[in-house]
């Protein structure tokens, strides 16, 4: 069998640069060595209240996103999570498997249900078990994705360890495929905080479709630490982050990019950070614009057909072997 990966990303609003140098940027990359799925999970956005009109167009914006990155839908299968209905078939099948205690222990879980307060869904606590389907359903080799989904993975193969010594070898065991550089791109109004889509102040994240204004503007209210040189160094986390992104999106060495800046100060360091953002961010924007909906279309109903080939037939196998297949 081919080595495959798997990943997605949610269709919920205000997709940013972490998204892509943590992800999708990476896939990108990998399309070419490995059958490739990527899939906008659409199911995992409703672990939230969402407002349906918004969520149908996002999800197909986000699939916009994918190709204007350069994911070739020639090469990798594209879709979306709830037009292959094994994803939550399967997931009720592995809650047969997974312990509530398990789910509970998940830091995501545990951080989301606080926002949520005392309205916590019953969907947030089985978010990980969908994404496990999501991953197994394919027999996954490779999950590319940014740190904050390891835990996710973990857990997925623990469920895959346990199907397969409960009901016989059926899944293969992922691994997570996590970026030196880029899986944890830092707010840019707090470097002890990821960068968020979910967070309620945008000055802290790039979005993916900011403006050339807007996008100089948060460069330059970025917070910066004490100090003045421009190297990477972990007890200065908000110039690291800075230079992380500027390594990622120049795709210059780590050394390099500190010769880039030796002697030079922070207002340096911000107007040329903006500048490679920007010239990134034209050309993928006017990919992005320029993809039309019967295109787009066209696009996901294949990826949809080839995603169930694969998917039926685990999901039957699945259920055969617990024992509860039809005639
Ligand atoms: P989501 O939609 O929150 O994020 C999508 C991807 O972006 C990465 N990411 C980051 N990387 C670097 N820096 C950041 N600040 C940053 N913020 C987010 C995430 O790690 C992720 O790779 N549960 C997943 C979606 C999912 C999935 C799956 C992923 C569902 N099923 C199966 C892989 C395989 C999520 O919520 O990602």
């Amino acid at each position: 069998m081919p080595k495959r990966i798997f990943s997605g990303v949610q269709p919920t609003a205000n997709l940013h640069l972490g998204n892509y140098l943590g992800a999708i940027r990476n896939w990108v990359g990998l399309q070419h060595e490995y059958e490739s799925f990527f899939c906008v999970v659409n199911l995992h956005a409703i672990t939230a209240p969402q407002d349906p009109r918004e969520l149908a167009a996002r999800t197909r914006d986000v699939a916009r996103i994918y190709l204007a990155a350069g994911v070739d839908p020639q090469v990798s299968t594209i879709f979306v999570q709830s037009d292959v209905h094994e994803h939550a078939e399967l997931e009720w099948l592995l809650n047969g498997v997974t312990r509530l205690s398990e789910l509970e222990r998940m830091t995501q879980f545990k951080d989301k249900a606080k926002k949520q307060r005392e309205n916590v869904l019953a969907g947030l606590l089985m978010y990980p078990v969908l994404m496990a389907a999501d991953i197994l359903l394919y027999q996954t080799d490779l999950v590319p994705v940014g740190h904050d989904q390891k835990q996710h993975i973990e857990l997925t193969r623990d469920i895959a360890v346990r199907f397969n010594r409960d009901y016989g070898e059926t899944f293969r065991l992922p691994e997570p495929f996590i970026p030196k550089v880029g899986a944890k791109i830092m707010s840019l109004d707090d470097p002890s905080k990821k960068m968020s889509k979910s967070d309620e102040n945008p000055a802290g994240r790039i979005a993916l479709l900011d403006d050339a204004d807007t996008i100089r503007r948060k460069f330059k209210r970025a917070v910066t630490d004490s100090g003045t040189e421009i190297r990477f160094d972990e007890s200065r986390p908000a110039i690291t982050n800075l230079l992380s992104i500027y390594q990622l999106l120049t795709g210059k060495t780590a050394a390099e990019v500190e010769a880039n800046f030796e002697g030079k100060g922070y207002a340096q360091l911000k107007s040329e950070l903006t500048d490679a953002t920007i010239e990134f961010m034209r050309p993928f924007q006017e990919r992005f614009h320029s993809i039309g909906d019967e295109e787009l279309t066209r696009i996901l109903s294949d990826g949809r057909d080839r995603a169930r080939e694969i998917a039926r037939p685990i999901v039957r196998e699945v259920m055969k072997r617990m024992g509860i297949a039809g005639a």
